[in-house]
This record gives C-alpha cells, structure tokens and sequence, in this order.
C-alpha cells in the first residue's frame, strides 16, 4: 500500500529533479555545462546499450544508479512504441520505482530466475571490465541479478572508463556488511589489506547509511593495486560481510559516454 502510494506520488517525476535514493540525479544541467556534457554521455551510452541488446520476450535486469535512469527511459520508449514485451527484474528500490512509474512490466528473481540481459551502471571499470559498484549501496541486489543473466552490460560516462581500479574512482570499494559486524569488518580489512575501511554516513539521516536490505556500508579505500579476483574472495571470507562491490569477470560489455558526443564501446 505504502509503496503502491509513493510510485503514485512519484508518477511523472522520474526524469525531473526529484531524487528517491540519492542517485536519481536532476537531468536540468545548465546547457553546455560540464554537468550537462556528463548527462548527455550517459544517456548516450545507455540508449545504445538498450537499442543494442534488449530484444522483444527478453526479461531484463534493470541496474540502480543515475546513468540507468536514462536505460529505462529508452527501454520504455521502445516498448510503448514498438510493442516490445520484455520483463523487468529490478536491482534496488529505485530501479523497482524506475520500472513502475514508466508503466514497465515488474518482475522478480523468484518468478523470473534467469535473465537474458542485465543492464547496470558503474563507479568504474579496469582495462579488463573489473568493475567497483556501490557508490549507491545497490551492489548486493546488483551482483545477484548480474549473476542471473546471460549477459551484463556496462553503462557509464567517461568518467568511469579506467586502466587500473582507483585511477579515478577514490571513495574506495563498498562492502555491504551485517551492521552488528560493522567494526570487526572494519578492523579485519585494515589488519588484512591495509588502506581505510569507513562506514558510510548517510547524508539526510543522522547515523549511517542502512541499504535496501537494512545491512550497513564500509568503504575500503585501497592505497595499491591488487589480484582483485582474490581480494574479493578474502573480503568475502570475512564473517558479517555480505557482499563486495567488486565485480570481476562478470561484465562483457561497457557502453561509455565521451566527452564528444560519441559512445565508446568496450568488449571482453
Ligand atoms: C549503485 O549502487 C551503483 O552500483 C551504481 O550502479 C553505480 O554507482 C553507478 O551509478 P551512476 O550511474 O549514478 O554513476
């Protein structure tokens, strides 16, 4: 009832400036401002990404984040206008709120367990498509249903197209954690890897952050390069951690909004 009320509330909104996670950005840059240029490469990348790989009876991961508000705002033009019958599997609130309030079709993993494609955003991404996700708190929910597709896809601007992990994204790597295992976490990390594990303040609450699942966030700001595929794994092993948003080996391919207008794609 709650939730059938605020999509209501919300109808219309999405694309404006209101904001229901934080992440849902306001698409009124000034015109030709470096805001408005990141704006444009986003929804470049993700129009392109949709056109390209969303095709009719697919059932499709739809990620969190403000670059796939833009997917969804292309996935619904070609549905309404094309006819297209695809399923939507969302990976946050948000997404569930981007779905319903562009009358898309709501699905989920228990009735709809395998994906065709899973469309999603990053933080950033290495040479091999090693992604850090999370800057919105969604990567658990995300890397579920990345994992339940035939394919993931990358959509970002230019700012997330890197060599290396951390060459551009500086907030560290998001670790979602059980909250009564926050400080042990914490302390692990630091002993076992070095660098800064913080909690994630939240930014209109006093306290932390508490994601979709009511788990809290520790950022681990990493000072050198490292075998991701291991790192994950030995975060992983850590009790109370519930999931990293490092995702390695799962991507394919990345769409990036440039700077110019054009849209650089990128395969593994
Ligand atoms: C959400 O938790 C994140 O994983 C996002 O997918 C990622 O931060 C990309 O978001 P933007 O498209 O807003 O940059």
């Amino acid at each position: 009832m709650i939730l059938h009320q605020l999509s209501q509330n919300l109808k219309g909104k999405i694309g404006g400036t209101f904001s229901l996670s934080g992440v849902q950005r306001s698409h009124r840059a000034v015109p030709g401002s470096a805001m408005d240029q990141v704006e444009s490469s986003k929804k470049a990348a993700a129009y392109k990404a949709v056109d390209n790989h969303v095709k009719d009876a697919y059932r499709v991961g739809i990620g969190s984040g403000s670059t796939v508000v833009y997917a969804v705002e292309r996935l619904a033009q070609r549905v309404h206008k094309e006819g297209l019958k695809v399923l939507c599997i969302p990976t946050s609130f948000q997404a569930r709120q981007l779905i319903i309030n562009h009358d898309l079709e709501l699905s989920d993993l228990e009735i709809t367990p395998q994906l065709d494609v899973a469309i999603d955003g990053a933080d950033e991404a290495d040479a091999k498509l090693t992604l850090i996700k999370g800057g919105g708190g969604c990567h658990l929910q995300e890397k579920i249903v990345a994992a339940a597709a035939k394919l993931f896809i990358v959509v970002a601007d230019y700012r997330k197209d890197s060599t290396a992990l951390g060459e551009q994204w500086t907030k560290g790597i998001p670790i979602e954690v059980v909250p009564m295992a926050y400080r042990t976490v914490q302390l692990k990390i630091e002993l076992e890897l070095g660098g800064k594990a913080v909690l994630r303040q939240a930014k209109a609450k006093a306290g932390p952050v508490v994601t979709d699942n009511g788990n809290f966030i520790v950022d681990w700001v990493f000072d050198r390069t490292y075998d991701w595929q291991k790192v994950n794994q030995q975060i992983k092993m850590i009790p109370g951690v519930v999931e990293t948003g490092l995702f390695v080996g799962m991507a394919k391919i990345a769409y990036f909004g440039m700077e110019d207008g054009s849209v650089k794609e990128r395969e593994v």
